[in-house]
């Protein structure tokens, strides 16, 4: 398979981390070009580098881009893709408003191009295997999932002022990726109940978030979010998969079936001895599955190229990213409204 042609807009924190991604990754990738208005003109392995994002898509002709701008420009740069034909990767939220991922869905179908979100937890071994242990009813039906994502950020963290108004909280931030992670694991959210507080910060944008989730399959779901309490549960601190967050062996996710158990992303399974012995009064066995580790920014990007080169199923596309940012901002409407939310369907 040829190395695709891509392009990077916008080169901050987590553009930087796509670019490493590719440089690494030659027979994956070539990186055409980067885009960004104010960042360091570093020299990335000497790819072109412009001020304009327009200009470079239109001199340059990548055959895909990865978008990570800032949340607000994802539904223009998207749409810009979709106007020149070029296959994109989207960092998460898809889009800030449903509206703008209503439009943005619409523009993809009518191009044709194909799209990925940046959700790459999907991506993650231990993910894939609980997907596959799931699916394959290891488990029996799912009962119940829980999920805690806490942890306490730095105080310099909210120096950034946007990261201390609404929008740049712990729902959009973090939520959101665990809310991604319910829907590939249980199924499509039905309906939400949530909660947010600040009073722990004190900011205009909460730094706690809990909800309750109903899937259409018929499995109840809590999640716990907080960036104020220090704690070993995050999906970061179980799977080693980010290098700022250290090793905690502790699982945030539980999944709770009908015949069994499994701990996310540590991968500790709970099952009975023999389909007799799945009641209260009979011992549970608890075993360690060890998946290969898989890097998932590298998963990701390989994805992409069998995507596009050999049109694979695209593991979390436009659409499906629209789904995890109606869910998720469900859970700040209901909180808002003291009530059950739906989210809209795409
Ligand atoms: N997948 C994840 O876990 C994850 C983690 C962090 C951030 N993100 C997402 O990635 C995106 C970027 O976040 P970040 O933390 O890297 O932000 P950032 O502020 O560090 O970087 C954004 C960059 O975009 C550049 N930019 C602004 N306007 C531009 C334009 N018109 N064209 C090209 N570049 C432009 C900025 O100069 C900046 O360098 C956000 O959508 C964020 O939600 C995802």
């Amino acid at each position: 398979m040829n190395p695709l042609r891509i392009a990077v807009l916008g080169a901050g924190l987590i553009g930087r981390r796509h670019i490493q991604t590719i440089l690494s990754m030659p027979q994956v990738a070539e990186l055409a070009a980067v885009a960004d208005p104010a960042a360091d003109r570093e020299q990335f392995d000497g790819a072109a580098w412009f001020t304009d994002e327009t200009e470079m898509l239109d001199r340059i002709k990548p055959e895909a881009v990865v978008i990570a701008t800032p949340n607000g420009l994802h539904a223009r740069h998207g749409q810009l893709c979709c106007d020149r034909a070029i296959h994109f990767l989207m960092e998460k939220p898809v889009t800030v408003s449903l509206d703008e991922a209503a439009a943005l869905v619409k523009a993809v179908q009518q191009s044709g191009v194909k799209t990925l979100v940046g959700h790459h937890r999907r991506y993650l071994a231990p993910v894939q295997e609980a997907k596959r242990l799931i699916d394959e009813g290891r488990f029996g039906a799912l009962v119940a999932a829980s999920v805690v994502w806490a942890t306490r950020k730095p105080d310099d963290y909210f120096k950034v002022t946007w990261r201390t108004q609404p929008g740049g909280g712990p729902l959009l931030i973090n939520a959101i990726h665990e809310i991604d992670m319910l829907r590939y694991l249980c199924g499509e959210v039905d309906c939400v109940s949530g909660m947010k507080s600040n009073a722990m910060r004190g900011f205009d944008v909460e730094d706690t978030v809990v909800a309750a989730l109903r899937f259409k399959g018929g499995c109840l779901g809590t999640l716990i979010c907080t960036d104020a309490g220090f704690s070993p549960w995050t999906i970061e601190q179980g799977s080693r998969e980010n290098p700022t967050f250290p090793y905690s062996q502790q699982s945030a996710y539980r999944l709770i079936g009908t015949k069994g158990s499994l701990e996310v992303p540590v991968l500790r399974s709970w099952t009975a001895q023999t389909p007799d012995d799945i009641r209260w009064d009979r011992p549970i066995s608890g075993e360690d599955l060890a998946p290969v580790w898989l890097e998932p920014y590298q998963a990701q990007l390989s994805h992409l190229q069998r995507l596009i080169r050999l049109d694979v199923a695209p593991m979390v596309p436009v659409i499906d990213g629209a789904r995890t940012l109606a869910a998720t901002l469900a859970v700040a409407q209901s909180s808002d409204a003291g009530s059950w939310c739906f989210p809209r369907n795409f």
